[in-house]
């Protein structure tokens, strides 16, 4: 990759070559994602959800058999222009069905890939849920003078029988951890794909590691990188884990829910500790969490 190139935005904010995973990549923001990947020169996008038929109509629409890569800005999704991909190759776009709160659906997806692709770059555990809906919280009147705390305690218990909790949990939280662990091999085969060394460089991800990341006197090794034929040499990508959570992780009001809200927290809890506990194995982690008008306050 020469300068001028990496000057350019469209290089920049590249994905070229890259094997990405998606949860919940069929509808909203997955599928904006994998839209955007595909455009920005992805080699695979795999798309993850429950609903085969769903993730089928993302992956055409973004991926039309006479259609090509457009540019990122200004096109729409599967707009022909760009790359000159024919129809004829192995699609970038690939569904594949897929539970997250299920270990077995889960493993058998990550080994669908080693299967045909052998490495991940870029793993999003992007599915969730909302719910249970707790927002009666703040259209039953609650904040009326008066109102008693049994009122208050009404809707608070409303919504704990069920496995409405579990449920949002199990896909919100517990999956975050359950999909990466699953993929956890794929993206250490995504760095050695790039040329870095396999296997931990360093002793983080425990308080030994933390105390050596304080000692300037000791400061941690650094992983080495060969050259790998058809690799630019200064690809120095690593593998990495991106958690959609949500501003309602951070939000003191309550907007699709107790379960929501504290699931998402959870969430960014498991993505700041992957980050930590990772690092070591060259494998990034990060969160984003959206927000919405949606969840903006009511009129006073
Ligand atoms: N849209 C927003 O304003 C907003 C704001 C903050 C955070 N977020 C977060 O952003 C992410 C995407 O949200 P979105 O708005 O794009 O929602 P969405 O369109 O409803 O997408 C959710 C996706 O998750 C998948 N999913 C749900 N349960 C699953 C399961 N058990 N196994 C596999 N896939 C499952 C769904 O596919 P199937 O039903 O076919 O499985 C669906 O494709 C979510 O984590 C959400 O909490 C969204």
């Amino acid at each position: 990759m020469d300068p001028p190139s990496i000057l350019k935005p469209s290089a920049l904010f590249g994905a070229c070559g890259l094997v990405v995973v998606i949860t919940g990549g069929g509808t909203g923001i997955g599928r904006a994602m994998a839209a955007a990947l595909f455009h920005a020169g992805a080699s695979r996008v795999y798309l993850l959800g429950r609903r085969v038929g769903v993730l089928e109509t993302a992956a055409a629409a973004i991926e039309p058999t006479s259609g090509g890569r457009g540019e990122v800005a200004g096109k729409t999704e599967g707009q022909a222009g760009g790359d000159g991909r024919s129809g004829g190759e192995a699609k970038v776009i690939v569904p594949l069905e897929c539970d997250v709160r299920s270990k077995a659906s889960v493993h058998a997806a990550a080994e669908e890939v080693r299967r045909r692709d052998g490495r991940v770059d870029v793993l999003v555990n992007n599915a969730g849920v909302s719910g249970p809906d707790d927002r009666a919280l703040h259209t039953t009147g609650l904040d009326d003078p008066g109102v008693g705390v049994a009122a208050v305690q009404d809707v608070l218990l409303q919504n704990l029988d069920g496995d409405g909790w579990a449920n949002t949990f199990a896909i919100n939280s517990t999956a975050v951890m359950l999909v990466s662990a699953a993929f956890l091999p794929l993206l250490e085969a995504g760095n050695a794909a790039r040329g870095w060394s396999p296997g931990r460089v360093g002793r983080g991800g425990g308080l030994a590691g933390q105390r050596q990341q304080q000692d300037p006197t000791n400061p941690p090794p650094t992983r080495k990188r060969t050259p790998v034929a058809g690799v630019d040499a200064d690809d120095d990508r690593l593998a990495q884990i991106v958690t959609v959570a949500s501003i309602a992780a951070f939000n003191r009001y309550v907007t699709a829910g107790f379960a929501y809200s504290a699931s998402k927290a959870a969430a960014v809890h498991l993505g700041k500790s992957m980050a930590h506990m990772l690092a070591p194995w060259g494998i990034r982690s990060n969160v984003i969490c959206p927000g919405c008008k949606c969840y903006a306050l009511p009129a006073a």
